[in-house]
């Protein structure tokens, strides 16, 4: 049984084909970070253009890789939101007509979903098993989402949502203050690298305690302060110099580490230090009220390395997915289809994309 996935809900264009549901037999992924790098945030109808251009030969790729071809595909399952719209038109639509043309049935998935499904196919790889009920801590640059997440005996699953971000996502709010910084775009990943040449203690960021749902979060407030910061420890002209780097394509961490004061990378260690405590803090309190079984924690800001050591400390089965599956790829969107398609489930063609999809 072959299963193709196939996912371009932001600026990634990914397929992967999965075999008998736990054998990830390719993993392609063409990322569009240099296109948007220069706008410092993704912009939709570059990449709607760039998903177009990738979405045939990552396609074709990801099939030559696994050493099959279009007439062994038994099903495929594609993203159909959230995420950009035009985005999401473009792998639906050509996976509508994949699925058409070689009478096969497509699945549509919910790209959160998605995400929780690449740590459960990783423990069926190595022939482990999630334990269920699992809270699951979604965390990326599009959602910042709790969840307690169910499996029937028949392998079909289901959410409830326990709180969410009110405001910036946990990955937004990298991107953000990567961006103030003038650290460029994506953010995530070169704070993370940059973060243990700072003291985390240095600089005091808020702790925020909201009113309603204490499982909600908040980044906008953290950002907020960040910028406070920068404008009273006047890093301004250190930023402007280092934005000049970029001018000449992506430096390297350690160009842009050399460029920063150690005030500023105190600030980053203490940004990091405090986005981590928040999110740990309420998947530690959250795990604790629902009495669950394991912890779940993926999305791109599941790649952190500061998110990753403060999970050891939990009491409690916890499991990342491996770096690779931890930001946007289509193997996590075939495997959150593969149970659905082996009880024999699929969707019409007049499934539409949905931007604001929700799990829960
Ligand atoms: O899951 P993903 O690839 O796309 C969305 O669904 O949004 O997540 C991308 C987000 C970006 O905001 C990026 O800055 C963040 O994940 N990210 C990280 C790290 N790697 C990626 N954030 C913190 N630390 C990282 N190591
Ligand atoms: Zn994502």
């Amino acid at each position: 049984m072959y299963l193709l996935g196939i996912e371009t809900s932001c600026d990634e264009t990914a397929a992967a084909v999965l075999a008998d549901g736990n054998r990830l037999l390719s993993n392609v992924i063409s990322s569009q970070f240099d296109v948007h790098a220069k706008y410092g945030g993704v912009v939709p109808e570059l990449a709607s253009r760039e998903h177009l251009r990738a979405i045939v030969p990552v396609v074709r790729e990801a099939l030559e890789g696994a050493g099959i071809g279009y007439r062994d595909l038994s099903a495929i399952g594609v993203t159909y939101g959230p995420g950009l719209i035009g985005a999401l038109l473009v792998g639906l639509t050509y996976a509508k007509g994949l699925a058409a043309s070689l009478d096969v049935p497509l699945l549509g998935v919910n790209h959160i979903e998605g995400h929780i499904h690449s740590v459960v196919l990783e423990q069926r790889a190595v022939g482990l098993d999630v334990e269920f009920p699992a809270l699951a801590l979604v965390v990326s640059g599009g959602h910042s989402h709790m969840f307690v997440a169910e499996r029937t005996a028949q392998d079909a699953y289901s959410y409830r949502l326990l709180g969410r971000t009110r405001d910036d996502a946990a990955g937004e709010a990298y991107d953000k203050v990567a961006k103030l910084l003038g650290f460029g775009y994506p953010g995530g990943p070169v704070l993370d690298r940059l973060a243990p040449y700072g003291n985390p203690r240095a600089v005091r960021l808020p702790v925020v305690n909201m009113k309603g749902n204490r499982l909600d979060m908040s980044f906008s407030g953290l950002k907020t302060a960040v910028r406070r910061f920068v404008n009273g420890a006047g890093l301004q002209d250190e930023i402007e110099r280092r934005r000049t780097l970029f001018h000449d394509g992506r430096p390297t961490v350690d160009a842009l580490r050399a460029s920063a004061s150690k005030v500023c990378l105190d600030l980053v260690a203490s940004f990091q230090h405090r986005a981590v405590s928040e999110l740990f803090r309420r998947a530690e309190e959250a795990a604790e009220l629902e009495e669950v079984e394991s912890v779940i924690v993926s999305g791109g800001v599941a790649a952190n390395s500061a998110l990753r050591e403060a999970f050891s400390s939990l009491s409690l089965p916890f499991h990342f997915p491996s770096l690779a599956l931890s930001t946007d790829n289509a193997a996590m969107i075939a495997a959150a289809a593969c149970p659905r398609y082996l009880r024999g489930e699929s969707d019409g063609f007049d499934l539409a994309a949905q931007p604001s999809l929700r799990l829960a």
